[in-house]
């Protein structure tokens, strides 16, 4: 297919500043080639891939080192909440490195940005969340439940009681433990995973549902009963944990049907099962909310947040502990000892003061007002100017966060054959369009998760390159004889 350049050439960005000489580009890119292991991809493709150089950032914005620019509408890797190149976020972390540019939470060791995040992330959290645990990604802090839930169940004097249950196609981090949870085999193959003890039960997808005539309703009873049914088979005296996304975002924009949550708590409670809500895309605005799970009935016992907690300026995770837990955790001291995890960087002065600010804009602009206002936006317009292109079998979304997938038949929403392959076609199209969308593991879609400072006109502009990427792919579809109309 032939590259076509973006039509859109207004630019938002200054491109100037960073190295454009072709001679150096190219410099660059054969250093790429040669020195970088890129995670997350094809690694003997690497030798001959060009790589994508970033180069600049500003709002939605980013520019590659061509002086190429795109509308960033995957906030990198769902993150950049608040939006690029923010001068005061710079400013606090160029201050925070003068004042004290390194501090460990160990032994009780802390730093006031430190506990100022720690209250603040106690006042915002749903439930009766008690204490914060600081890690570094979103892997790391599930990982750190995993860790919680174990100790939990040893106190309790239930060391039988171990296994987590995760669902399939949730993306919940790529380390050993975190890389189990998530139910994507392509973080699993080569490596062995999924590790012992870590149980896969069906998402709540109800657009690929297979029996098409059942409700909503129906639908969110089956994936209980699935669920109670795992749990019966395994034996409930193993089974710990159970670890959600409020909505699913990883793996296509997967919002659960109305009841899922109540279903699946009546399942969880009757068998004792603790509740860990993997918050890291949705906590922060995401959804309109500071945290995404009251919006669905999810009532966690533990909260995993990461991303948007600094929009991606520095590395920060962290784990909301509720009291149910906290109290067994420190119910026998002598038998818990220490409790023998922690990270040299974990609790990062620097991070914490990056995310006070953060929180600060965040709630300064009234981002989680515009999240929600202007993401219904994006979606009734996604939905009325999409809604018929004969690709389109879904758009869903909730606060700023939609997805849209593609149908091979749009009325009996039979599926593409290789529904992967297709999502990259599109999203390399989007690229052509000066769009940057990310995809859904295994699915043909875009799913769109712009910073939350998005006004209607972006949202508008968003469209219009989706569209026309869409249009470019029906065309090259039916070129090559793959689909029709
Ligand atoms: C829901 C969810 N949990 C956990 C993670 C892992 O976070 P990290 O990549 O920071 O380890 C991600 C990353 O995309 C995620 O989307």
């Amino acid at each position: 297919m032939s590259a076509q350049k973006p039509e859109t050439p207004a630019r938002n960005l200054e491109v100037t500043g960073f190295t454009q000489d072709p001679v150096t580009v190219s410099a660059l890119e054969e250093s790429d080639r040669q020195s970088l292991m890129h995670p997350f991809s094809a690694l003997a493709a690497q030798a001959t891939a060009d790589p994508r150089i970033l180069a600049r950032a500003s709002g939605i914005f980013v520019a590659d080192v061509h002086g190429n620019e795109f509308i960033d509408a995957g906030s990198g890797l769902w993150c950049v909440n608040v939006g690029y190149g923010r001068g005061e976020i710079a400013d606090v972390m160029a201050s925070q490195s003068r004042t004290l540019s390194y501090g460990m939470s160990f032994s009780g060791l802390s730093s006031e940005p430190l506990i100022r995040l720690a209250t603040k992330l106690l006042q915002l959290a749903p439930g009766r969340m008690t204490k914060v645990l600081f890690n570094n990604s979103g892997s790391e802090a599930n990982e750190a439940q995993i860790k919680i839930v174990r100790a939990y169940n040893n106190l309790r004097g239930r060391p039988l009681k171990k296994k987590i249950i995760a669902r399939r196609g949730a993306y919940h981090g790529a380390s050993i433990a975190a890389g189990s949870l998530t139910g994507n085999e392509v973080v699993h193959r080569n490596f062995d995973l999924p590790m012992a003890g870590i149980l896969h039960t069906d998402s709540p997808d109800y657009f690929r549902r297979t029996n098409r005539d059942l409700t909503s309703a129906a639908f969110a009873s089956e994936r209980a009963a699935a669920l109670d049914r795992l749990i019966e088979s395994e034996g409930p005296e193993t089974v710990a944990a159970f670890i959600a996304e409020p909505i699913m975002g990883s793996c296509g924009v997967i919002p659960p049907p109305v009841g899922y949550f109540e279903a699946i708590h009546a399942v969880l409670k009757r068998h004792d099962v603790l509740v860990i809500a993997d918050e890291v895309i949705t906590a922060f605005g995401r959804l309109g909310h500071w945290f995404g799970a009251p919006c669905f009935g999810l009532e966690p016992d533990l909260i995993s947040c990461a991303k948007g907690i600094t929009s991606g300026y520095f590395p920060m995770s962290a784990c909301l502990v509720n009291e149910k837990v906290w109290e067994v955790l420190t119910s026998r001291p002598a038998a818990t000892g220490v409790f023998g995890h922690g990270f040299t960087t974990a609790g990062h002065p620097v991070a914490a003061a990056v995310a006070l600010k953060n929180l600060e804009i965040i709630e300064r602009e009234g981002l989680l007002e515009n999240a929600a206002t202007v993401g219904r936006y994006l979606l009734e317009q996604l939905r009325k100017r999409l809604g018929s292109h004969p690709l389109v079998g879904d758009i869903r979304g909730f606060g700023m966060m939609c997805g849209v997938e593609l149908d091979a038949n749009k009325h009996s929403h039979q599926p593409f054959d290789d529904a992967q392959t297709m999502g990259s076609l599109l999203s390399k199209l989007c690229w052509e369009q000066g769009l940057i969308v990310r995809g859904g593991h295994g699915k043909a879609m875009a799913a769109l998760a712009p910073p939350l400072i998005l006004t209607r006109s972006q949202a508008d502009e968003i469209i219009t390159r989706l569209q026309r990427a869409l249009d470019r792919l029906a065309q090259h579809l039916e070129q090559q004889n793959i689909w029709r109309p």
